[in-house]
């Protein structure tokens, strides 16, 4: 089993719309967005790599979530650019449901 760290409470379920997203901070001001996408949760920083907009400005599609300024889409389960003009990754995080409560642990999963 992978080391995990300290799971942060950031949402509740049904705040996040189906095959939609939403943007949080957390305690820490560390900018998350919650993507729900086939029925699952993800959780990746909400700051795209090529420019520091928000992702969770941008539209889920296909397992990725697009940056609204240039277009560069995200994979949601690596962070990584699926087409230019973004080269790096956007770091990820593990997401752990309890009941209606949806945590993170804020260790990067890909930096
Ligand atoms: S700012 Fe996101 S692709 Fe350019």
């Amino acid at each position: 089993m992978s080391e995990q760290g300290v799971w942060t409470k950031v949402a509740e379920l049904d705040e996040i719309p189906e095959e939609g997203v939403l943007g949080i901070e957390t305690d820490d001001e560390t900018p998350v967005v919650l993507v729900r996408s086939e029925g699952e949760i993800f959780a990746m920083r909400d700051e795209c790599s090529h420019a520091e907009v928000r992702l969770s400005e941008g539209e889920v599609e296909d397992g990725t979530i697009e940056c609204w300024l240039h277009g560069s889409c995200f994979d949601l389960r690596s962070g990584a650019p699926i087409n230019p003009p973004a080269t790096k990754p956007v770091p990820t995080y593990d997401v752990k449901i309890d009941g209606d409560d949806v945590f993170v642990s804020l260790d990067e999963k890909n930096s």
